[in-house]
């Protein structure tokens, strides 16, 4: 099988190409680098010993679209290409919805002229808004979210359900994520965005490798038990077979739209990371407690059980493989 990866050199895109080619399908990945590294793809194939076809570009490019459509005989696309930073898109709002919606209906259009209908799409668990539990399950609706890069996936979800309801043979899988972290164990892989980092694992990198001085803590005063903020954290190798599986799945069961949280089912502290970090990397963080972020929540994690019923997937690795193998690709990348 032939899959087509848009964004196959960023964070995810990169790791699920990796466990793609060990399962043996065949992987063509369109990326424009806007977020990512030439050089990410000879790390795939360094990893996984096998050739993948790569073009340069822009998503939201028809002409390059068809262009790979044309060449390559494509069973099914993994959309993983688009902007993710929740404050860059609250300053630059028509940059984001521009790209997010533009590179996906792009996509979708061309899909359907090829008769290629099978499609994965990275959502997010943000699509839930705020919800009168901490415990998101596929069955909530979605509720208001609090920036423009939330809105592009809720929108995103909506069109894909009018796309759905428009002609039910397309077979569309939307995987809304929880908090990724972690790399691949080769440490050649990983999250390594530019500038100052805003997500906490990207942050504890840079102070434990002394590019930045000091990590705040957004919050001490939630109403959780070590009144630090808590989310549902994944490792990515664990997110990445989630897309296996939602292939396989979409294979197995024509003609349908799904929604799949992927996440552990697990709430961990803002604290709990931080003290195991340093305990699995034997070192100190340097570490204050600062104001809470403003539009954080104070709890959320996935109700994990509808992708272990329906996908057989479950996340495997602990906190302390996240906090080890992330450790592991910022030494290593520091090196290089
Ligand atoms: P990433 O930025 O590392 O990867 C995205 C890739 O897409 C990058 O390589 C970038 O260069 C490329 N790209 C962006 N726009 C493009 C375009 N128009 N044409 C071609 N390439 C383009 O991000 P990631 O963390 O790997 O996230 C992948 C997807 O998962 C995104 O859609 C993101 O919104 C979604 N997601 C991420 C998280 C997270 O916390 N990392 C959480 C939920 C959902
Ligand atoms: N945090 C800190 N200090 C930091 C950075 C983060 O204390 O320097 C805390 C935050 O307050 C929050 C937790 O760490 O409590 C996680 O924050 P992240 O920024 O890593 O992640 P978020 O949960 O805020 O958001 C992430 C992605 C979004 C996505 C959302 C979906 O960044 O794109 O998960 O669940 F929409």
């Amino acid at each position: 099988m032939k899959i087509l990866v848009t964004g196959g050199t960023g964070y995810i895109g990169s790791h699920t190409c990796v466990e793609l080619l060990n399962e043996g399908y065949e992987v063509v990945i369109v990326d424009n680098f806007s977020n990512s590294k030439p050089e990410v793809t000879e790390k795939i194939k360094k990893i996984t010993n096998k050739d993948i076809k790569f073009y340069k570009g822009d998503v939201c490019s028809r002409e390059l679209i068809e262009k790979i459509f044309n060449e390559n005989e494509i069973d099914g696309v993994i959309h993983f290409a688009g902007y993710k930073a929740v404050g860059e898109s609250v300053k630059k709002p028509l940059m984001y919805y521009q790209n997010n919606l533009e590179s996906t209906i792009n996509l979708l259009d061309v899909m359907q002229n090829h008769n290629c209908k099978t499609f994965i799409f990275s959502s997010s668990a943000t699509v839930y808004g705020i919800q009168d539990t901490p415990k998101y399950v596929e069955t909530m609706e979605r509720r208001k979210q609090s920036n423009p890069y939330g809105r592009t996936k809720s929108m995103i979800e909506q069109i894909l359900e009018d796309l759905y309801t428009s002609d039910n043979s397309w077979n569309i899988t939307l995987l809304r994520y929880f908090n990724p972290v972690g790399s691949h164990e080769s440490g050649l892989l990983g999250d390594d965005p530019s500038g100052i980092p805003n997500n906490l694992m990207p942050y504890i990198l840079r102070v434990s490798t002394h590019q930045l001085e000091k990590l705040t803590i957004f919050g001490r005063d939630y109403e959780t038990p070590d009144g630090t903020c808590i989310r549902d954290y994944i490792h990515v190798v664990d997110l990445a077979k989630g897309h296996l599986k939602a292939l396989k799945h979409a294979k197995e069961n024509p003609s349908n739209l799904y929604i799949y949280n992927l996440g552990s089912g697990k709430g961990i502290s803002v604290q709990e990371m931080v003290d195991t970090f340093e305990k699995v990397n034997n070192l100190k963080l340097n570490y204050v407690y600062g104001e809470r972020r403003a539009g954080d929540l104070p709890e959320y994690y996935a109700d994990a059980n509808k992708a272990l019923k329906e996908l057989n997937w479950k996340t495997e690795k602990t906190l302390e493989d996240m906090c080890k193998d992330s450790y592991n690709f910022a030494i290593n990348s520091k090196s290089e």
